[in-house]
């Protein structure tokens, strides 16, 4: 499987990562031997080899600056516009793993509606485009046969959509709430713990949880945005930004804090989403509620449906390897269902 990635940052190097340490069990267990024929960054262009580039090199140049400390070996092409890289890369899948842009979903909608004309698969980790265009994507992908995925977009590699949207088909969820953002419960973990703010800030962003521009997650908008994915693709309704309340973190005190804990209750940040609207606020929970003991970067998403009752999803909502994971899972869901059309 070809593939072309954008983005190297933390998640896109974290697929990288599992590819290279887990390239013998891909080939053995599932018959998948991925080459990354292409890496993208809007700072450092493009990068391209038609027999794939190596996965290590591409590790060291990332931890040395970027895609131009990648060794300039026969083959190697570079500093094309991404838009014609992608025309003309003759890859089977493009994964869209940038910077999140809630307000345009630009330019990766661009380069994603491009690698479908292209005819290739598309998997998401960003997501401004599903936030705010999966209608238009979904057709995209139908016209030309091929699949969307974006496991990456909502609770990292914990399978929230392929529980809500895969296993869960057929019945019906009517709505969801939970801790969708791995940055504030980290922080909000720490400062319960007595570390103040800033320090628990630095430490999520030096963790690899924090969205490029942190600002997003403290202030709320990231786990709206995991709202709108989940009312686009589980409710199939399109809702926006206006159609939800949103407080982030970033008025909690420290003294706060100290009054939920005296009163043997925690903060949260609780995301809740019906297809009429939704909310993300800073909630007070008695220590007993089961979403207080979800700390630090996990998540936790309950699915309130009509056949199956409530069911709960705990798990990593952030974070490296457990991001660049929902990339490789979704991988393998594509590989399936190519293996799956040969036969
Ligand atoms: N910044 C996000 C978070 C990353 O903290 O949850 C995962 O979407």
């Amino acid at each position: 499987v070809k593939i072309l990635l954008i983005g190297f940052g933390v998640v896109g190097q974290g697929f990288v990562e599992l590819l290279r340490d887990k390239a013998q069990e891909l080939a053995q267990r599932y018959h998948l031997r991925p080459v990354i024929v292409g890496v993208a960054t809007r700072s450092q262009g493009t990068l391209f080899h038609p027999e794939g580039l190596n996965l290590s090199h591409l590790l060291d140049a990332a931890a040395a600056g970027g895609l131009r400390q990648y060794p300039d070996s026969e083959g190697v092409q570079r500093g094309e516009d991404i838009k014609t890289w992608i025309q003309r890369s003759e890859a089977d899948v493009l994964i869209e793993a940038s910077a999140t842009n809630l307000e345009t979903g630009q330019p990766a909608l661009d380069y994603c509606m491009t690698a479908f004309e292209a005819e290739m698969h598309v998997i998401l980790a960003n997501k401004g485009p599903i936030a705010l265009a999966y209608n238009e994507l979904r057709a995209a992908a139908h016209m030309v046969k091929r699949v969307l995925r974006f496991e990456a977009t909502v609770m990292a590699g914990t399978p929230s959509l392929a529980l809500a949207l895969d296993a869960l088909a057929g019945s019906t969820v009517l709505e969801a709430r939970g801790i969708l953002n791995g940055t504030t419960n980290y922080i909000l973990t720490q400062m319960h713990q007595g570390q103040p703010y800033p320090e628990a800030l630095a430490e999520a962003q030096r963790l690899g949880y924090a969205e490029t521009d942190p600002r997003g997650d403290v202030e709320g908008w990231d786990a709206a945005g995991k709202l709108l994915i989940l009312a686009a693709t589980v409710f199939e309704t399109r809702l926006t930004m206006h159609d939800l309340q949103v407080t982030g973190i970033t008025g909690i005190t420290t003294q706060d804090i100290i009054d939920a804990k005296q009163a043997g209750e925690c903060y949260k940040l609780i995301a809740h989403i019906t297809p009429q609207g939704g909310s993300v606020q800073p909630v007070r929970l008695p220590l007993s509620d089961p979403l207080a003991s979800v700390s630090n970067a996990l998540n936790a998403l309950t699915l309130k449906t009509d056949v199956m009752g409530d069911i709960t999803l705990i798990g990593p909502g952030a974070g490296r390897r457990q991001t660049g994971f929902a990339l490789l899972a979704d991988l393998l869901v594509i590989h399936r269902t190519q293996a799956a059309a040969l036969e």
